[in-house]
């Protein structure tokens, strides 16, 4: 019995080291840590309990057969981040670079698998040359194993994506098909093809950072919700994230009580507008003093920063905030700005995460540009994500609310639950100039001096309809509120919406305008 513990022991500590220790120093020296070091600092600590070490590969082609290496290039298992279970699977680049092969596939299903059954969040550490090459088709068909339970996971569990190296070919529509996907500046990249395919089809120049860096798909593509300087930022990032959601879609989001007193006032919020209309403030502002200790998670926020998405607490519990940024494109909603935000309204009501909107939007944003690309069809996709969403919504208005992006900000009409407005916000079909422009045409054009026209107008319309009292008149808006009183307001609101029940009629699932 002794030795037969000691021969495993052996074949233990040999699969830990994967590829060899040449292999490890060169992934180090790329500035990468390996699998097993990956998991060690995501993990807490002694907590991971590993499956399947000593898988290996069954491909004897192309000289396979004298290669097999116990684990065969992925690391899965399971463990915890902050006490809580989470299963996890780390693609091993030392081991053939990392490549899919047909039995890695079937560790990876397997705790895919598991997840699934227990309601355990899964993490994939994603560092892999993509396909390997020499098993052919059974690689390719593993990808598709691995697609089809992502999907089916979708919406029951949480799926959270690291790139922590090369991730390319049909390789990248795992992470794309999951939750979020956190990528590590300069030393990471994801595309469909690369840059020699690329010259050789289109003709173009590009470089693995210009065509799937961590910037172009943080900024430009919005495929990464996060980009990190290194590795061990976005694992403990990772565990950050994981911290403001529930396990599984049955249950409620993690409590964190953090001392923060919930009816704490924010006097400072009584002067975050400015007078003139047009001058922008910074929302990130209103948010950072609402939620407890001014953590905010932003999700996506380096891509359309015209509008704010993230996770903060309030009152312990978490929420998904979305908001308009006056500081860019004035916080007009455009093709970008409406399919993040609608992908983070999904996320949060999949996962039972109230949702708080705040709201400055002076409509969407014109332009052919925005026409041709179709505006129309993405920015229904935050319209669609709002209405169909069940999960307690709390809306407030700060200043502007006009037009069509009235009605898409979680407006009383897509169900919102409490909307409220800030004294001086204006919800309108559109600002009250254009709208004088509009409807008194004629009558400027023939008034003796129509620039006085134009103001006295302007004026009685502004009056009008630039507050928030005609829409409190038709209980559009649940209560006007002082700024100072938002962070309390909104509790209040949670507080009361906790056990809030809202179905959807039956369906098979709807047909959001994709
Ligand atoms: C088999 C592979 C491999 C692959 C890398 N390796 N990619 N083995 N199949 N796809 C092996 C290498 O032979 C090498 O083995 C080890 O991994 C490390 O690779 P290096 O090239 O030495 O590392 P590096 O210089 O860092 O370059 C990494 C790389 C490059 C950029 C990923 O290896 C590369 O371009 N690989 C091919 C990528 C690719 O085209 N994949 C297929 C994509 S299509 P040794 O034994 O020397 O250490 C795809 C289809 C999926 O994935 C479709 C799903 C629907």
């Amino acid at each position: 019995m002794q030795e037969t513990v000691k021969k495993f022991e052996c074949l233990r500590a040999e699969a830990r080291l994967g590829g060899g220790l040449e292999r490890i120093e060169a992934q180090h020296a790329r500035g990468k840590l390996t699998a097993r070091e990956c998991i060690e600092v995501l993990l807490d600590e002694g907590s991971f309990e590993e499956l399947d070490m000593f898988v290996e590969h069954r491909c004897n082609d192309f000289g396979m057969g004298k290669k097999r290496i116990a684990g065969d290039g992925v690391v899965t298992g399971y463990g915890e981040i902050n006490r809580r279970k989470v299963f996890v699977f780390a693609q091993d680049f030392t081991v053939h670079g990392g490549t899919l092969s047909e039995s890695n596939t079937q560790k990876i299903c397997k705790v895919l698998d598991m997840a699934m059954r227990t309601g355990v969040p899964i993490i994939g550490l994603n560092d892999s040359g993509g396909a390997r090459i020499q098993e052919g088709v059974a690689s390719l068909g593993g990808y598709g194993e691995i697609f089809q339970r992502n999907v089916m996971a979708s919406g029951v569990i949480p799926q959270l994506s690291a790139i922590l190296g090369p991730c390319a070919g049909g390789s990248v529509y795992s992470p794309a098909l999951t939750d979020f996907i956190m990528m590590v500046e300069e030393n990471s990249y994801m595309f469909v093809t690369g840059p020699d395919v690329v010259r050789t089809v289109t003709r173009e120049e590009e470089t693995f950072e210009s065509l799937g860096g961590a910037r172009v798909h943080a900024t430009k593509s919005g495929v990464a919700h996060f980009a990190f300087p290194n590795g061990m930022v976005l694992l403990t990032q990772l565990r950050r994230l994981l911290s403001f959601l529930p396990a599984n879609n049955r249950e409620q989001p993690p409590v964190v009580m953090v001392g923060d007193p919930p009816e704490r006032q924010e006097d400072s919020l009584d002067y975050l507008i400015p007078d003139d209309p047009l001058r922008p403030y910074d929302m990130m502002e209103l948010i950072d003093k609402v939620v407890d200790s001014h953590d905010f998670m932003e999700v996506h926020g380096g891509f359309a920063k015209n509008i704010l998405c993230g996770f903060g607490r309030m009152d312990g519990g978490t929420v998904g905030i979305v908001a308009n940024q006056p500081m860019v494109l004035a916080g007009c909603l455009d093709i970008d700005a409406s399919v993040k935000a609608a992908r983070f309204v999904r996320f949060c009501d999949c996962f039972n995460i109230p949702l708080v909107t705040l709201v400055d939007v002076p409509g969407f944003m014109p332009g052919r540009t925005q026409e041709t690309g179709g505006i129309i069809r993405h920015g229904a996709k935050l319209l669609y994500a709002y209405a169909e969403c069940t999960v307690p919504k709390v809306t407030v208005i700060t200043r502007k609310g006009y037009g069509g992006a009235y009605d898409v900000m979680a407006s009383k009409h897509l169900r919102g639950d409490l909307n409220f407005a800030w004294p001086n916000a204006e919800i309108a079909v559109m600002g009250s100039k254009g709208a004088v422009e509009i409807i008194f045409r004629s009558e400027i054009k023939k008034a003796n001096d129509p620039e006085k026209m134009l103001r006295e107008k302007t004026r009685e319309y502004a009056d009008r309809f630039a507050n928030p009292f005609s829409a409190a008149q038709k209980g559009f808006i649940d209560d006007i509120i002082v700024p100072s009183s938002t962070r309390w307001k909104i509790i209040r609101g949670l507080r009361m919406l906790k056990n809030k029940q809202m179905t959807n009629p039956w369906k098979k699932h709807g047909n959001i305008p994709l």
